[in-house]
């Protein structure tokens, strides 16, 4: 366990520690519990994890902090949104099923100005394409079920946290008692000595995939910030030092049986909401029932894309499968 978590803490430049917990939702959880008291106020941002706004929504509701959700595209506007009892911005980029990319030094800057806390969830880039600490982030957040572990056999979050932070998240996790195994920590250790090349190959992979259906007419958009004129490229090229391997793209004009004879078309595709494994998946995604702040308006189906390590000319070759299946 020691040896993972120095690992990781090692991996981010700026970090004092880093504590592991049974899963990615345990971590954000646990996090928003130790930075939070009855009576705060949180900003999350629209394009979260959903069991991460469900969590707001109850527990931490119940608790007795209230929280407002906000435009991903907010950048220094997001002056304008904290009250003096805001003490945590959470942040994730690029955004749940969406991927929006966040201006995140414009956010903690002012965060930082204004005595507030931020929390990011890193899961997407990693400290290897995104090191969030260096960025200004005071909390940097992972599943390590995904591209760390990279094999899709061990559960497990982080947290890794700026000394002024670290003592508050330490005492936290001493008294939630939310314990990682060792089997899962060797696992999760064995991930690690190989993500540096796998992102690499994810990134390739994702970025010929992309590519190919943004040509495919039957594509409305692919949601990915590495392809040029994407809507956050910019300030992924500015930020960002790559890109991993899951993105979104719209089925033009399609409806919910045409995305799902697409989807059972598939052969090398699994169907599964978790990713960042060696395997690719897909699922489909509905952000319009779950946005408040900056309601999701596309018409198109969505889906989401875990690119894995095969050979992306198979990934496309099943992709035109889906194609062909879903003209009928
Ligand atoms: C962005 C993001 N954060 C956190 C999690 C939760 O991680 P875990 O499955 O390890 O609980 C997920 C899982 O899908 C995720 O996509």
């Amino acid at each position: 366990m020691w040896a993972l978590a120095d690992a990781l803490t090692d991996m981010e430049p700026g970090a004092e520690g880093t504590l592991l917990y049974p899963s990615g939702v345990a971590a954000n959880s646990a996090g928003m519990l130790a930075l939070l008291a009855p009576g705060d106020h949180l900003l999350m941002v629209d394009s979260a994890y959903e069991p991460t706004r469900a969590f707001v929504g109850g527990l931490l509701k119940r608790y007795g902090v209230e929280t407002s959700f906000y435009d991903p595209l907010v950048g220094a506007g997001i002056a304008e949104l904290i009250r003096p009892e805001t003490k945590l911005i959470f942040l994730e980029s690029p955004g749940s099923l969406t991927f929006e990319v966040q201006d995140i030094p414009a956010i903690t800057a002012v965060a930082r100005e204004k005595g507030v806390l931020t929390m990011l969830d890193n899961t997407w880039a990693t400290p290897l394409l995104f090191p969030a600490l260096a960025r200004g982030v005071d909390v940097a957040m992972m599943s390590l079920t995904k591209y760390v572990g990279g094999h899709s056999d061990a559960m497990m979050g982080s947290l890794t946290a700026t000394k002024a932070v670290w003592p508050k998240l330490r005492s936290a996790a001493y008294q939630l008692g939310q314990a990682v195994s060792p089997d899962d920590c060797a696992a999760v250790l064995r991930g690690l000595r190989t993500l540096d090349v796998r992102l690499a190959r994810h990134q390739a992979n994702a970025l010929a995939v992309a590519e190919w259906l943004a040509g495919r007419p039957e594509v409305g958009r692919v949601l990915h910030p590495a392809l040029a004129g994407d809507a956050g490229h910019d300030i992924w090229r500015r930020d960002f030092k790559g890109a991993s391997g899951l993105f979104g793209f719209t089925l033009k004009g399609a409806d919910e049986a045409g995305r799902t004879r697409f989807i059972e078309a598939l052969d090398h595709f699994g169907i599964g909401f978790s990713w960042g494994g060696y395997e690719s998946l897909v699922v489909p995604s509905n952000p319009a029932g779950i946005r408040t702040a900056c309601p999701w308006t596309d018409p198109d189906p969505l889906l989401r894309l875990s690119i894995g390590l095969e050979d992306p000319a198979d990934l496309i070759a099943d992709l035109a499968r889906g194609f062909a299946a879903m003209a009928g």
